[in-house]
């Protein structure tokens, strides 16, 4: 046995300054844009991947254990077809289905190396703390950084899968996707393989349910941002006084989670040096979660230029996983 677990190697690609100087010009561009809207990536200090980790188990949101279903099921086969030596993930969170992957791939004989990357400084550390007492042996190099901007840290040589779980595709609006994309395609050779998770379109019920949980958690998760920006910006918020709002967007098949100001309100940023006024009842856009239709998933798929290979659905039509090859 391995006595000396090896430290991880961590790149910091977006440092705090990077994050706080980012941060600055969407809130302005995002606070004084009619209707106002903020990124999601700024859910993620501390607390907000905490909040994630804990909505992951709720009854309402399926989409954790259904995605790990699928993986249990998927992965041997998955590491026999990729021959992979490395596993690069993004937006890896917590990585806790990623242990199924590097489990198969180290049964395959295979794995030498995994690659977290997230724009959480804090997740990471603790999913990298954690996996270097767990996978002694497996080479752990995190990065931290924004998955729309750094991919060039992509490690080069040997053979690579990229893995990009949990539906996380959906949050990035349909421009921001296939630039995404194609630049996942474009740091890939031929033959490497992308492995997808996607949110599927079901009906509108469960899925409302999913981003509305009856504990309250969700809407702590989206008030979150403002806590952040009062933070980070010196803003006046009272994320109290803003109620969660999940709809579903028909047109757009996505889900749309705002912040509802409960009063008329004007808050104060200091560090941008900005008033905003909030109407009573006025609604800022936090987040889309957009869901999939299997044609929409090899569409999109084929015009970043990846072949779909396999693909896994529950038995319920809820959530996908897609194993695509660049070709
Ligand atoms: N993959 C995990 C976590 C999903 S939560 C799972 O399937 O459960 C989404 C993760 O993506 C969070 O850890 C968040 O910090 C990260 N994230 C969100 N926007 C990002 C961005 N632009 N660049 C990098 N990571 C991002
Ligand atoms: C990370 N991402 C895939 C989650 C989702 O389902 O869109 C974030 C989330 N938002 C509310 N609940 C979970």
């Amino acid at each position: 046995m391995n006595a000396h677990p090896r430290v991880a190697e961590l790149d910091v690609h977006l440092t705090p300054d990077d994050l706080a100087a980012a941060l600055r010009s969407d809130a302005r561009a995002g606070l004084t844009a009619t209707p106002k809207a903020l990124p999601p990536k700024y859910f993620y200090d501390a607390r907000g991947s905490e909040l994630f980790e804990q909505i992951t188990a709720l009854p309402e949101y399926f989409p954790t254990r259904t995605e790990r279903a699928l993986l249990e099921g998927s992965v041997d086969r998955i590491a026999e077809a990729s021959g992979a030596d490395t596993i690069v993930e993004l937006g890896s969170g917590s990585s806790a289905k990623t242990r199924l992957l590097l489990d198969a791939f180290l049964r395959a004989g295979t794995l030498r190396r995994y690659v977290p990357q997230d724009v959480s400084a804090a997740a990471l550390r603790g999913a990298l703390d954690a996996l270097g007492a767990e996978y002694p042996d497996l080479e752990l190099h995190g990065v931290v950084g924004d998955f729309t901007r750094d991919l060039g840290f992509l490690p080069r040589g040997g053979r690579r899968l990229l893995a990009f779980l949990g539906g996380t595709i959906g949050n990035l609006r349909p421009a921001e996707r296939a630039a995404f994309l194609a630049h996942v395609r474009s740091v890939l050779e031929p033959g490497e393989q992308l492995l997808l998770g996607t949110g599927l379109v079901i009906d509108e019920e469960p899925l409302v349910a999913a981003y509305d949980d009856a504990a309250g958690v969700t809407a702590e998760f989206n008030r979150n941002v403002l806590h952040v920006l009062n933070r980070e910006l010196g803003a006046d918020f009272e994320p109290d006084s803003f109620a969660h709002v999940a709809l579903w967007d028909a047109e757009n098949e996505w889900i749309e989670m705002r912040l509802r100001a409960g009063r008329a309100t004007r808050v104060r940023v200091a560090e941008l040096d900005l008033e905003v006024d909030f109407a009573e009842g006025e609604e800022m856009r936090t987040e889309i979660s957009a869901k999939f239709r299997p044609a929409g998933v090899r569409a999109m798929l084929g015009e970043a230029g990846f072949d779909l290979v396999r693909w896994w659905a529950d038995d319920d039509r809820r959530f996908a996983l897609s194993l695509a090859t660049a070709v």
